[in-house]
């Protein structure tokens, strides 16, 4: 049996990720990812994008100031400016990496940067020395690698690491290769650039055509010591490899690929909800891993198979991606240590005064719902992490509708030592009324580009989960709530969005899709 190498799991959900339309965290998000990112065994985090905005710059501070555990890296341009701006947002971390690329491919080349080959080595190796000479870890991207000249990848991976870069990344930035393909490029390096001993390889995969795992992997296969990755396949378009299906993949298939990671793979349900939740990014059921259909049996024949012997039609057990194994949990009677132990499970850590919160919410839903199962618990967590000190508070509300009337609605909102009321009519439907109410309230008028209501668990009683994205001065805005009546969330949701841009929590420009990354 060969021995097993290790492979750097490097997750970019804060960076490649947030870039997906609608995807946009703020501070305290990126902080509560980061974390969580380190519990589930990352080895690197790619914290964000200084130079992008100040936003990106002060949560990269954030993380590289208060998480540990895990290498933090920052993304730079290779340019002066960037690089500077990167570090500064780095530099208090103990275990940092400076994340710098430029584009080598002849379309890219000829269109975008207007440089030739030399030009484009020249910058390179600046680029990798400037980071150099503040930070001994650096990771060099080829962006478009995937479709760039064999021989000039070769040429532009050899001067980067003689320059020093420690990680040469080797991106496919438009999901263009297949597997045979990107296998072949990272093949090439292994067999030709004379130094490429002095880095680890790394593979970055975009999924247009499906294929970002199955690129990864056949990397993997050719010698890429390192994947990036994002969770549940977050990123710009189609998105990025996904960590949970490409870690398993390599666990499941151990035999094969003879490869191990750092990856408690019981966190990974965890993180996926943790990640879908905050992003307001919803996994499909049928998604590979951590969808709720994943390792659900419906064929009777499966299911005979199954009872008669589990490895007839399952090759993981859910239990090893983190799902519990029995759902139904607590009722009114169960105490806050049983609480704290199923938030835990389910991926929560709470501090003293988070669960005194969340525990009172427990109790108020335990005396309306006879049980309460994994899905409430995660939604009452959730909406304790929305709900914003000192804003827009929801104090009462009253929605009259009959047929062939116009709806009205009734909303009393206090913030600080105010208390407003107002009454409007909706032209279409109750919600219309209630928004209309609470703009007049805090005087803050928005479009609503998106809004959805899921329950969070089985049942007539169950909560109901609403999000809402509105836009605010050319800014998108999420908002989330929760409560056993619907339109009573969908009210919730709204005033947690207007809260959003009342305390300034940056929003995501409303034509993301120019972003320069
Ligand atoms: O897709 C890409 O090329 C990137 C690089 C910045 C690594 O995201
Ligand atoms: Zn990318």
């Amino acid at each position: 049996m060969p021995e097993s190498r290790n492979i750097v799991i490097f997750d970019t959900t804060l960076r490649d990720g947030e870039q997906s339309p609608g995807c946009s965290m703020n501070r305290g998000e990126k902080l509560e990812v980061a974390q969580a990112l380190v519990d589930l065994g990352v080895d690197v985090i790619e914290a964000g994008f200084p130079i992008a905005s100040p936003g990106d710059f002060e949560s990269v501070r954030d993380i590289a100031r208060n998480i540990r555990g895990a290498t933090i890296c920052g993304l730079a341009r290779c340019n002066d400016k960037d690089i500077d701006r990167a570090w500064e947002a780095l530099q208090d971390a103990p275990d940092a990496r400076i994340h710098v690329f430029l584009a080598t491919s002849a379309i890219h080349r000829q269109f975008k940067l207007k440089m030739d080959k030399e030009e484009i080595i020249r910058r390179a190796i600046a680029g990798v020395k400037r980071a150099k000479s503040v930070c001994d870890n650096i990771e060099f991207s080829p962006e478009d690698a995937a479709r760039t000249e064999p021989d000039f990848l070769c040429e532009v991976v050899e001067a980067a690491i003689a320059a020093g870069a420690t990680t040469v990344n080797i991106p496919d930035t438009v999901g263009y290769a297949t597997p045979v393909h990107m296998g072949g490029v990272i093949r090439n390096l292994v067999e030709r650039v004379p130094n490429i001993d002095q880095a680890v390889i790394s593979v970055h995969c975009h999924n247009d055509l499906g294929l970002a795992v199955a690129n990864s992997l056949a990397s993997v296969e050719n010698g890429a010591g390192q994947i990036e990755c994002t969770v549940n396949g977050l990123g710009e378009r189609a998105g990025n490899c996904a960590l949970e299906e490409v870690v398993m993949a390599m666990r499941t298939r151990g035999d094969h690929y003879h490869v191990e990671t750092r990856i408690h793979s019981s966190r990974l349900v965890p993180t996926s909800r943790l990640v879908s939740h905050i992003t307001g990014m919803r996994v499909q059921r049928n998604k590979a891993i951590v969808g709720r259909n994943a390792f659900a049996h419906e064929a009777g024949i499966h299911q005979d198979g199954m009872l008669k012997e589990r490895t007839t039609y399952e090759i993981m057990r859910p239990e090893d991606v983190g799902f519990t194994k029995t759902d139904l949990v607590l009722g009114k009677h169960s105490g806050r240590a049983a609480l704290a132990d199923r938030a835990e499970e389910l991926g929560y850590h709470l501090e003293e005064q988070q669960l005194a919160e969340v525990f009172a919410a427990f109790k108020q839903l335990a005396d309306k719902k006879k049980e309460v199962y994994d899905g409430d618990i995660v939604a009452l967590v959730e909406q304790r992490n929305t709900q914003i000190a000192d804003q827009w508070q929801m104090v009462a509300y009253e929605v009259h509708v009959s047929a062939g009337a116009k709806p009205t609605a009734t909303i009393t909102l206090s913030r600080s030592d105010e208390t407003r009321t107002c009454a409007k009519q909706g032209g279409d439907g109750p919600l219309d009324a209630i928004f209309r109410a609470i703009e007049q309230i805090t005087g803050k008028s928005v479009v609503v580009h998106d809004f959805r209501v899921q329950s969070a668990t089985p049942g007539k009683d169950a909560q109901g989960e609403s999000m809402v994205v509105v836009e605010y001065e050319e800014q998108l805005y999420r908002g989330r709530g929760v409560s056993t009546d619907t339109v009573e969330a969908a009210a919730r949701a709204f005033l947690n969005a207007i809260n959003h841009i009342e305390i300034g929590v940056s929003g995501t420009a409303v034509a993301k899709r120019g972003r320069t990354v």
